[in-house]
């Protein structure tokens, strides 16, 4: 075994302290270790968005980075969209309304992507939309669906 590190971070505005092996993946830090498993693992190696969280604000893909890199930063997952257990993000009521979710594997991934695009991009048109979510891959809606749940979340985050 390696010697372990230090890795303190900010996740979803709690202070997390732990000490991980150097090649512990982000991915499996925020599973194993934080217990948040809305972080899903999809293909491990960057192409189908599942892993997606913000770091610093940014979506990026948790599977590519490894946990000590994150020492220092503030994440957000999944588990931080929803003010609180009784209400939904806007963004996860469009997913709910517009029918965006089937198995509902990639939807964390989906989400966190989305969050920062939408608060960048307030009126995206449906071409956008399917430019931004290209890099999320879902195998159960056909995308449709997810595109007009989009459509609503903007709408809904707009107003
Ligand atoms: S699990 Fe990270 S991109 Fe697929
Ligand atoms: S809803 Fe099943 S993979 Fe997207």
């Amino acid at each position: 075994m390696s010697d372990l590190m230090k890795v303190s971070v900010t996740v979803n505005g709690r202070s997390y302290q732990a000490a991980v092996e150097p090649r512990l993946l982000l991915s499996d830090f925020l599973r194993h270790e934080l217990g948040l498993t809305g972080t899903h693992v999809g293909c491990e190696h960057g192409v189908c968005g599942a892993c997606t969280v913000l770091f610093d604000g940014q979506a990026v893909r948790s599977c590519l980075m490894f946990a000590v890199q994150a020492h220092g930063h503030e994440l957000m997952t999944v588990e931080g969209l929803a003010p609180d257990p009784q209400h939904l993000h806007p963004l996860q009521e469009a997913f709910r309304e517009a029918h965006g979710l089937q198995c509902g594997f990639c939807t964390p991934g989906f989400l966190m992507t989305l969050l920062p695009y939408l608060e960048q991009n307030p009126n995206p048109t449906e071409e956008e939309i399917r430019l931004a979510i290209s890099g999320n891959l879902c195998r159960c809606t056909g995308y449709q669906h997810i595109v007009d749940a989009v459509k609503l979340a903007a709408e809904k985050m707009g107003s």
